[in-house]
């Protein structure tokens, strides 16, 4: 569902990405782990179509990100590490309007809208300015946008920032189910207890470069280490 082939991106002098190759299956739950600036969300925004890659190619879907991104576009949920929002729409308007673009059929879309906000308890927000919402909230508000037209894959960096212990519980819940649909979930992240959690397959990434992927157990295994926190500090910190 995700193929990344080659890939490498440079920031004047600085490899960010260094020949990055990534097959992810549909259904497949994988996480990109890796220190700050191992080049997480550089990777996850090229596979977005947001940034152009200095090499390489991404498929999704079978799809090329560069010359078919329209197509790529309609299959795709992003949930960025900062949130972008309209911040004088209120979220009843902001979801509607993701609905419309998505061609997501108005009784569905507010149906769903009814659902998550009793969900995730923000009724008391629907008529509220985003720009007056907290941080968290607003993350929220980008997550039901992705559910309401359930894209095939999701994209998610750094994806429990700044929220409660309730909504993380219930993050965790909605998204491998979306999973066991067949939607498949690549996620960045530093938190190494929800990405052994939730993943199928681990990947980490260290300077750029992928230096080693396979599930949470095969890991440790292979480096015999008893937790993925060991293992990701003996992988990391080696220099
Ligand atoms: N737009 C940019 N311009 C220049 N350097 C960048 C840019 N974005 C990221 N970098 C650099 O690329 C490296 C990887 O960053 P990033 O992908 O954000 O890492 P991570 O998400 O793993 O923390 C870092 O050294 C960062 O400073
Ligand atoms: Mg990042």
């Amino acid at each position: 569902m995700i193929i990344v082939e080659n890939l490498s991106k440079k920031f004047g002098t600085l490899l960010a990405v260094k020949d990055l190759n990534l097959h992810i299956k549909k259904g497949e739950f994988y996480s990109l782990l890796g220190p700050n600036g191992a080049g997480k969300t550089t990777t996850v925004k090229i596979i977005a179509g947001l940034m152009r890659p200095t090499q390489g190619r991404v498929l999704i879907n079978g799809y090329d990100i560069e010359k078919e991104y329209i197509k790529v576009k309609q299959i795709l949920g992003f949930i960025p590490d900062n949130p972008f929002l309209y911040e004088n729409l209120t979220p009843y308007e902001f979801l509607r309007f993701i609905g419309d673009i998505f061609g997501v059929d108005k009784d569905k879309v507010l149906k769903s809208i009814d659902y998550y906000f009793e969900m995730f308890n923000l009724r008391e927000y629907k008529d509220v300015l985003i720009k007056e919402l907290s941080h968290g909230t607003k993350q929220k508000i980008v997550y039901i946008s992705n559910f309401l037209h359930s894209p095939l894959v999701y994209l998610i960096d750094e994806p429990l920032v700044g929220l409660d212990p309730f909504s993380i519980h219930l993050l965790k819940k909605l998204l491998k189910e979306e999973t066991k649909k067949g939607r498949t979930i690549l996620m960045c992240t530093h938190i190494l207890s929800i990405a052994e959690e939730l993943s199928d397959r681990i990947g980490i990434l260290s300077e750029g470069e992928l230096i080693t992927q396979g599930s949470p157990c095969f890991l440790k295994e292979k480096e015999c280490s008893e937790t993925l926190e060991k293992l990701f500090l003996k992988l990391t910190q080696s220099e």
